[in-house]
């Protein structure tokens, strides 16, 4: 089954609990939360109090991006704020560290993900795939929402869902960027199974139809 997260960085801040509140009505299956600290990205967005706040308003699993340097020494505060997905960059700190990062965020009960940049290989999620409940892969430059998908890392994808498969069936492969209806299909087809969209969900006039087209 194809899951749809929808990325906040583009609902209306001043609105943010009706554009979270609607996403169920809308048919979405998680809300994606991107967290930027102004160094691992050029953008500063959503810390944990935002992240707890939103807690509060919706049923929906949390799905929390990190992009910031070294996560391992604030994942357990974001588990408590209430993510139920929480995603550590492979980027971020050494490999010790990152695996650090995920036994945390495992031993508080939520699911531990791992995300690779543009520029990184497939492979550097192995050294962590068997501790993952999801893979994220990026499909623009981190940082910003409305940027245009990179068809690119198609490849990559599938080399993901083929190690997955071989190493860890049950963890879930998700892309971010630039996703539509249009490159949502190819991304499908290269084998992921949770979408995220931003700009192109906030932007549809019919937003769960949007949300259909994109599970295809
Ligand atoms: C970018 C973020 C994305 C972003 C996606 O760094 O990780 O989640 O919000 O936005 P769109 O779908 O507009 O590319
Ligand atoms: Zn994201």
């Amino acid at each position: 089954m194809i899951k749809v997260s929808p990325s906040i960085l583009s609902a209306d801040f001043v609105n943010l609990e009706r554009d979270i509140r609607a996403l169920t009505p809308d048919g979405a299956d998680y809300v994606h939360i991107d967290v930027m600290d102004g160094n691992f990205v050029p953008n500063i967005t959503i810390g944990i109090p935002v992240v707890a706040a939103i807690r509060k308003i919706t049923a929906l699993p949390l799905d929390v991006h990190l992009m910031i340097d070294r996560p391992v020494r604030y994942v357990e505060r974001f588990c408590q704020a209430g993510a139920d997905i929480l995603t550590v960059h492979t980027e971020a700190d050494t490999e010790e560290n990152t695996l650090e990062a995920l036994r945390k965020i495992r031993a508080c009960g939520v699911t531990p993900a791992v995300c690779v940049k543009p520029k990184t290989p497939a492979e550097a999620v192995l050294p962590y795939l068997s501790l993952c409940g999801l893979v994220l892969v990026m499909t623009v430059e981190p940082g910003f929402g409305g940027q245009s998908f990179m068809a690119d890392m198609m490849p990559k994808v599938a080399k993901l869902r083929a190690y997955i498969e071989a190493q860890n069936p049950a963890c879930e492969l998700e892309v971010d960027g630039g996703v539509n209806a249009e490159t949502a299909k190819v991304c499908v087809a290269a084998g992921a199974n949770v979408l995220v969209a931003g700009s192109a969900f906030f932007k549809a006039p019919d937003k769960p139809a949007f949300v259909r087209a994109l599970k295809g």
